[in-house]
């Protein structure tokens, strides 16, 4: 004899699995757009460092007469570093301190205000090399890029795995 109850028990026991698969699938789907997400953002991250980071070494370069004086090479590079340094500060969003590797060190997101105040100094100083560049003089044009390097330098000894 079949116990009536058993009946009505076994389709809602795999009522019951069916939809415990459909979620424990769901909640994979969410994580992996999440991680998909961060590694995006992380990417985006190093991308617009690496175009900085292009832009310092074609000045460098000229700096120290590693590469010809090209006065308007100089300044396009120092005006598209001005640039990119208004960008940066947007490629820090929560949650892209992990999900693909990064040399970002995860105390960036305990220490907002310093790094504002970093991403500040970034961009007085690269809009000072933009216009110090433009204005033609090699010495304070290199001068500018000495204090706009700085910048660089402290935040990557502090935020930047090596
Ligand atoms: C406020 C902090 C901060 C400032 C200012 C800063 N950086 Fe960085 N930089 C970072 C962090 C954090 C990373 C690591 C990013 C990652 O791996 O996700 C990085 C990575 C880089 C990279 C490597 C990009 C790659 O390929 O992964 C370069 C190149 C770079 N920075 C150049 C510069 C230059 C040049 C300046 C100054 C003009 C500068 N950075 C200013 C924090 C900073």
């Amino acid at each position: 004899m079949i116990d009536p109850r058993q009946r009505t028990s076994r389709p809602r026991a795999m009522i019951a699995c069916a939809l415990v698969a459909v979620l424990a699938v769901a909640a994979l789907g969410v994580a992996e757009a999440q991680q998909n997400r961060a590694a995006q953002q992380i990417k985006y991250r190093q991308a617009a460092y690496t175009v900085l980071g292009t832009q310092f070494g074609i000045m460098g370069a000229m700096a120290q007469g590693r590469a010809p004086w090209d006065a308007k090479a100089f300044a396009t590079a120092a005006e598209r570093a001005a640039f990119i340094a208004t960008v940066v500060p947007d490629t820090f969003p929560a949650g892209s301190e992990s999900g693909a590797p990064t040399k970002a060190k995860p105390e960036i997101w305990r220490n907002e205000a310093e790094i504002g105040r970093m991403m500040t100094d970034l961009q007085s100083k690269t809009a000072a090399l933009a216009t110090a560049a433009k204005g033609g003089n090699v010495d304070a044009a290199k001068a500018a890029l000495g204090a706009a390097g700085q910048t660089c330098k402290a935040c990557h000894d502090k935020y930047k795995l090596d």
